[in-house]
């Protein structure tokens, strides 16, 4: 598979070095301005960069737009006259952009329009680890297999419907930051306890590791997990009852709830 992505900004460029880790895969990545694609090259030799889209497409079997909603016409523009709208898939990451509105930004006099794939991935996609939630419009089912197998590799996909993805965009893509938020809150208060900071990161990293690995192995419902650690009377249910009494369940889900495009 060949794939080109165009843009080395945040997601574009964790996105090419979770896949340059895969010899399979020839990962070609482009950027407008310069300065950001030699170091990437650098740190992942495999991956190909250009400055110019047009020719970075060629051969490409899919590629990806990973830039800033107000740039994606004028990125598309660089490349939609040597794209081959019968074999090559589009691919994009543009948060909010559904499948309707990324075709539209490849319309030409004939009406033709490619396959198109809307991927949300999260930033750990860099580290192979994303939660990446895919749709797609006018792909064949082996067109669909074929983005979910390259994307398998860099974490855990979800292909679903287009309704869903909104709610993916939220839990998984912004989910990254509300995680790390609670490991900051979780070492400050481990500080304030006594640890040192680089301890207390750690610590709360390993912590949150296992809770992850316990629910991946056993699938329970987080509950039952918890239920193991609450001793009647005991220290934890104290814990757990003045962080909801500050609100903190009912504080996650309103984030959640904020976050959700319009
Ligand atoms: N960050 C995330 O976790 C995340 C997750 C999922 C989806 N997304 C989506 O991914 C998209 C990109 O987000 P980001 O945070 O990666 O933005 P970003 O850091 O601004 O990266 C966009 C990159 O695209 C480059 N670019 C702009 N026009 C171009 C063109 N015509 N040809 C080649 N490169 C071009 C920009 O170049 P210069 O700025 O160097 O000029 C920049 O390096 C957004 O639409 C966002 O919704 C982000």
């Amino acid at each position: 598979m060949k794939i080109t992505i165009i843009g080395a900004g945040n997601i574009g460029s964790a996105m090419a070095r979770g896949l340059a880790q895969r010899k399979e895969i020839d990962v070609t990545i482009t950027n407008i301005s310069k300065g950001k694609l030699e170091p990437l090259k650098e740190e992942c030799p495999h991956l190909n960069i250009s400055y110019n889209n047009a020719e970075a497409i060629q051969g490409a079997d899919l590629i990806i737009i990973a830039v800033k909603p107000w740039r994606a016409q004028s990125a598309v523009d660089t490349f939609r006259d040597v794209l081959d709208y019968d074999h090559q898939m589009i691919g994009s990451v543009v948060g909010g952009m559904g499948t309707d509105e990324i075709s539209s930004l490849f319309t030409r006099p004939d009406g033709k329009l490619p396959a198109v794939f809307y991927i949300i991935p999260n930033t750990a996609i860099a580290v192979q680890e994303s939660m990446t939630f895919i749709c797609s419009a006018r792909a064949s089912q082996e067109q669909n297999d074929a983005v979910q197998r390259v994307f398998d590799t860099l974490g855990m996909t979800m292909f679903v419907e287009e309704r869903f993805m909104n709610a993916g965009l939220v839990v998984a893509s912004c989910g990254i930051a509300y995680a790390m938020r609670y490991i900051r809150a979780a070492m400050e208060g481990g500080i304030e306890l006594g640890l040192y900071a680089s301890d207390a990161q750690k610590v709360v990293i390993q912590t949150l590791k296992g809770a992850s690995v316990l629910l991946q192995k056993n699938g329970n419902h987080p509950e039952l997990e918890i239920d193991r650690v609450t001793t009647p009377a005991g220290l934890t249910i104290r814990g757990l009852a003045a962080m909801e009494e500050a609100g903190f369940s009912a504080s996650v889900i309103r984030g959640l709830r904020a976050s959700m495009p319009k």
